[in-house]
Order: structure tokens, then sequence, then C-alpha cells
């Protein structure tokens, strides 16, 4: 998410009249009621249920996105993100041998304005556009429905968690989906490391972290490249992006396609502790305000790599997403949209292109992965050795 820049380490706590309001969030009663019933829960189950509880959920309840908002993403700065996003599944789909019917599925997709843009772009190539059937893996009711609204044309398909698509060639797109999965978090004490979880201060009446030293690493989740830790060091690890992606590259090794990752995270394995929170644009405690703050870890883009790779498929990049769209043309594509644009137009449009491709903005700090199955050479926004 843009707002703040994402944090490596945790965030300063909250600055005098930015936070609450007392937690009055259900999601914060839930969580304590739990941990006062059964003890501490892990980040990861922390991270869960204050993003997605049915009652009170931060994405359950909200659009977070925009100036009024907590945030904003690639595809809500400008169209031409989506726009070239399309680009590149009409360019994915010539590589599959333009197949007559293939899903689109979208993981995340916010308020739907990505796969709008995207769609639209398609149309250019009608084939492509006809043999695409298009799917939306959204758990939030709300952004559910302004999905409708933004994609009322569309004959679209939601799903909860990852479809049964059964043997269709498929294209996946996940903009900024991997980092709001939850992640667990881990401490090297002793030599060995221990679960970092969420447990209640009953003195200050708020959550607070402790260590669990009866809980270790799950086994096989830690690369050798970890293995020179010391003691006080930190580690993260995201079950569900494991299972995540290792879903999505099992079908394209059975079915065909490829699937286009953007996110930001780091390219290796990295000690560190990456959860943060960011309410109305800034960083904040991430335990302060469960359910009313979105909640982000970095992506292990190795991890992703490494799980693609053992389900047989290949992986390109990651790449910087300032590269990957200069790859796939968004200068000459903003030269166009300036052709006919009034003059605060042409500021929007240079100030949008300046976000999501200048270093300083977002054209580093977000990589750009895709999974391709193994009879896929190249794919577009790749260099061509990659
Ligand atoms: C940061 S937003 C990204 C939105 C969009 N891709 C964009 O770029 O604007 C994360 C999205 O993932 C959805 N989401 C979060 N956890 C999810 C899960 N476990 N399954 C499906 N969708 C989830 C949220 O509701 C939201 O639509």
């Amino acid at each position: 998410m843009i707002g703040s820049t994402p944090n490596p380490g945790n965030p300063p706590p909250p600055e005098a009249g930015d936070a609450p309001d007392t937690p009055g969030n259900p999601v914060f009663g839930r969580l304590r009621e739990r941990i006062l019933r059964d003890g501490p829960v892990s980040v990861a189950t922390f991270m869960q249920t204050a993003l997605s509880d049915p009652d009170g959920g931060y994405y359950t309840t909200r659009d977070p996105f925009g100036v009024a908002g907590d945030f904003t993403t690639s595809p809500e700065i400008s169209q031409m993100f989506g726009e070239l996003v399309g680009l590149w599944c009409v360019d994915t789909w010539q590589k599959l041998g333009a197949p007559g019917a293939f899903a689109l599925v979208e993981l995340g997709p916010g308020r739907g304005t990505l796969m709008a843009d995207a769609l639209r772009a398609m149309q250019q190539v009608p084939a492509c556009r006809s043999a695409a059937s298009v799917h939306l893996v959204e758990t939030s009711p709300t952004l559910r429905e302004i999905q409708q609204r933004t994609l009322h044309a569309n004959n679209v398909t939601w799903h909860t968690g990852l479809p049964d698509l059964g043997r269709t060639p498929t294209i996946f797109i996940a903009n900024e989906f991997l980092d709001a999965l939850p992640v667990n978090q881990y401490v090297k004490r002793d030599g060995r490391w221990c679960e970092r979880v969420v447990a209640f201060d009953h003195e200050r009446e708020r959550l607070c972290f402790a260590l669990d030293r009866t809980s270790g690493l799950p086994a096989g989740s830690v690369a050798r490249e970890l293995s020179g830790t010391r003691d006080g060091d930190t580690f993260e690890y995201s079950p569900s992006v494991r299972a995540t992606v290792s879903d999505i590259a099992y079908h394209l090794f059975l079915n065909r396609g490829a699937a286009l990752i953007i996110d930001y995270g780091h390219t290796r394995h990295a000690t560190g502790l990456t959860m943060q929170a960011v309410r109305r644009h800034r960083p904040i405690d991430p335990l302060e305000l469960p359910g009313d703050c979105d909640l982000t870890a970095h992506v292990d883009f190795q991890l992703v790599a490494e799980t693609a790779r053992a389900a047989r498929t290949k992986v390109f990049g990651p790449v910087d997403q300032g590269a990957f769209l200069q790859r796939l043309g968004i200068v000459e594509r903003a030269n166009a949209l300036l052709k006919r644009a009034n003059v605060s137009q042409a500021l929007d449009i240079r100030a949008a292109l300046n976000r999501l491709i200048s270093p300083k903005e977002m054209g580093v700090l977000f990589k750009v992965m895709a999974i391709g199955d193994e009879q896929i050479e190249h794919l577009a926004g790749f260099p061509a050795d990659d």
C-alpha cells in the first residue's frame, strides 16, 4: 500500500491525536476474549482476524482506498497501470497459442479498477477478450459490492477462495494481494527460533507481543541463507503465501498459463519483521487498532519463486515495477494520453507516471514476478534472457 513507505522494522508508535478512540472495534473484543480463554494467538491469526473477521475485519467493513481512506494502489493512481496489465494478458494469451477459452483470475481486486482497465485494453484484440471468462477472488463483501458496480457491464464470477477452474488455461493477476496474507513471526533465542505471539497485557488493557518458547519454525520453512543468524534475529514466514502460490503453480503446470504478481517485498529470504499497520496514510502500532487499520507484510519473493519451481513452473523476475512498466510501454501510453489532455489532466498524467515508475516512488520498491508453465519461453516486461 502506498501512503507511507513500507517500514522494514516495526512502525513508530502513533503520534498524539493520530490514533484512537479506545479499542471499541468488535475485533479487539474477540481477540481479547480468545486470548484470555485459550492463551496467546499467532501473529498470523491476529492478522487474519484483524483483516478478515466477518463482523469487524478491516477489509470486511470498508473501502480503504484513496485520499479519504488509508492508502492507495497503482491501479487507483492511473488507468495506465491496468491497461498495461491488460495488454500483458493479451500477449500472454498469444504465447499460450491463443486458446478459444481461458480463465482470467484476479486475486484481491480491491475496487475492481485494475480489472476494468485491463478488460477495456483487451478489447483491442476482440478474440482474446471474448475467450476470457473473468473470475475475481475476494473475501470482502463491501469491496465485492464496489467491484460489482465497477464491472457491471462484464460477465464476472466471484469466489472467496481460489476457484476450481477445471482444465482451463489460466492467467492470474495479483497486485498487492500477497502482502495482505497473514505471516507468522519468529525470534532467535538461545540458538533456536521461537514464535512471536500476540498476548494480552492486563495492566494496560491492550494487546502485546510475547515469545512462545515452545513453538518454533516449521521444518523446511527457512532456507540455507538464514543459517548464519544470531540470537535476537527475527524472521517472518507466511504459510498462506506458500499455499496460495503452490495452488496457482500446480494449476498452471497442469493446465497451462501464467501468473503476474506485483507487490513490495524482498527478493531473497531476509531476516527482520515487516508487518506494519497503516491508517489514514500513516504508520501506526500494528496492535493498536485491530480491524481499523490496514496490516501488511513484505512478500518473500524467494519463497514465491521456490514454491513455483517446486510445482515445475518457470519463474520470471522479480524485476522493478518501473522497469517492467517501461518495457510494456508506459511512457508511450502516457504520451498518447497527453496529446488529448487539458492542462490539469496533463499534470495528473505526468504525476501518475512519475509515481508508478520513479525509483524514488513505486518504481523500485515494488517488484514484479511472473510464473509460467514450462512451455512459455518469455513473458512481456521481463528481460529477454530471464
Ligand atoms: C491492498 S488490496 C489490493 C487491491 C487491488 N489489487 C489494488 O491493487 O487496488 C487487497 C485486496 O485483497 C483482498 N483480500 C485480502 N485478503 C484476502 C483473502 N484472503 N482472499 C481474498 N481476497 C483477500 C482485499 O479485500 C482487497 O481487495
